[in-house]
C-alpha cells in the first residue's frame, strides 16, 4: 500500500505492541487515531508521537459498541476515512492459574475486550472500509497462546485468543470470496519476550467484573516472575523491541501475508506436532512444548 494520505486506527495504541505499530506507522506518513481506554496513557502516548507525525486519540472502550461507534463517527467526520484498521486492544483474563479456579467474571472481562471487542471493532469498521472502495487493511492481534495452541495455565486467555484467529479467518476467507479490495490478517506478537503492560492488565478491569473470590495472582503472572522461570529453565530470555514488532507488522503486510509476525514458522512447526497428535486420538502439544 502506498501510505501516502492513508489514515490508520489502532485500539490499544496507547502502550505496549500497539504503540509500537503507531511508531511504525508514523514513520510511513500514515495519519493514525489511537484509540484506548486508559485515558491518561492515551494522552501520553499522544504527547510522545506528536513529533513523529500527524497523531490524535480518542478515548475508547472497545468492550462497548457504542464507544466503538462514537470512535467510527470520529474518525470517518474527522478523517473522512480508514485505510489501515489495527483491532489490538487486549487484556489478559486477571492471574491465570488453573482453568477451574477461574470465575466467570474473568472469562466475562476478558471476552467482552479481546472477542466482543474485536467483534464490535470489525463489524462496525468493515462496511464503512468496504463502502469506500479503496484498499483497505484490517489486522487483528491474535496470540500464539489459543490462536496457536493453548497455555494451560492461561486458558480463558487462550479461548479468548482462539475465537480472534477463528473469526478473522472468516472475515479474511469471506472478503477474499468477493474479491474485497480490504484484507483481513490475523496478526501473533512474539519473537521473544514482551515486556508490555499486558501483565498488568487488571487495571483496566472495571469494578462490575472484579473477581467475586479475591485471590492472589498465580505463580509466574508477572513479567518479573515469568523472566526468572525462563532463566531457571534455561530458555531464552530476550526481550523484544516493541519498535522494530510494528515494522515487522507493516513489513508483514507489505508482503501480502495473512499470518503477521515474527514467529510463523515456529508456528507451523508446532501445528504439524499437534495435528500428528490429533490424528492419533492423542492430547495436542501445547503452546510451552
Ligand atoms: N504481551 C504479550 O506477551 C502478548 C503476546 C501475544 C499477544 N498479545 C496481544 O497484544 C495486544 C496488545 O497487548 P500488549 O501486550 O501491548 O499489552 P498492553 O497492556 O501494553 O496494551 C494493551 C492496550 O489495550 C488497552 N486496552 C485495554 N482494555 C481496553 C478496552 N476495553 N478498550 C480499549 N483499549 C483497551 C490498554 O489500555 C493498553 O494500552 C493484546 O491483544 C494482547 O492480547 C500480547
Amino acid at each position: 500500500m502506498d501510505h501516502e494520505g492513508k489514515v490508520a486506527v489502532v485500539t490499544g495504541g496507547a502502550g505496549g505492541i500497539g504503540r509500537g505499530i503507531v511508531h511504525a506507522l508514523l514513520a510511513r506518513g500514515v495519519r493514525v487515531v489511537v484509540a484506548d481506554v486508559e485515558g491518561p496513557a492515551l494522552v501520553a502516548a499522544v504527547d510522545e508521537c506528536e513529533s513523529r507525525g500527524a497523531v490524535r486519540g480518542v478515548r475508547t472502550d472497545v468492550a462497548d459498541p457504542d464507544s466503538v461507534m462514537a470512535l467510527a463517527d470520529d474518525v470517518y467526520g474527522s478523517e473522512g476515512r480508514c485505510d489501515l484498521l489495527f483491532a489490538n486492544a487486549g487484556v489478559t483474563s486477571g492471574g491465570g492459574g488453573l482453568p477451574w479456579e477461574q470465575e466467570i467474571n474473568d472469562w466475562r472481562w476478558c471476552f467482552s475486550v479481546n472477542v466482543f471487542g474485536v467483534a464490535a471493532t470489525v463489524l462496525t469498521f468493515l462496511p464503512r472500509m468496504l463502502a469506500a472502495t479503496s484498499p483497505g487493511e484490517i489486522v487483528a492481534t491474535s496470540s500464539g497462546d489459543g490462536g496457536v495452541a493453548p497455555v494451560p495455565y492461561a486458558s480463558v486467555y487462550a479461548a479468548s485468543k482462539a475465537a480472534v484467529s477463528c473469526f478473522i479467518e472468516a472475515v479474511a476467507h469471506q472478503l477474499r470470496s468477493v474479491d474485497a479490495p480490504v484484507h483481513a490478517h490475523v496478526f501473533y506478537p512474539g519473537g521473544g519476550l514482551l515486556d508490555t503492560g499486558l501483565w498488568t492488565a487488571a487495571r483496566n478491569r472495571p469494578p462490575a467484573l472484579e473477581r467475586i473470590r479475591p485471590r492472589p495472582p498465580a505463580p509466574g503472572t508477572t513479567f518479573a516472575e515469568f523472566k526468572a522461570q525462563l532463566e531457571a529453565a534455561g530458555l531464552p530470555t530476550t526481550v523484544v523491541d516493541l519498535d522494530w514488532l510494528g515494522a515487522k507488522v507493516l513489513d508483514d503486510l507489505d508482503e501480502g501475508r495473512y499470518i503477521l509476525g515474527p514467529d510463523a514458522d515456529r508456528f507451523g512447526k508446532l501445528l504439524h506436532a499437534r495435528a500428528d497428535a490429533i490424528a492419533h486420538g492423542d492430547l495436542p502439544p501445547t503452546l510451552l512444548h
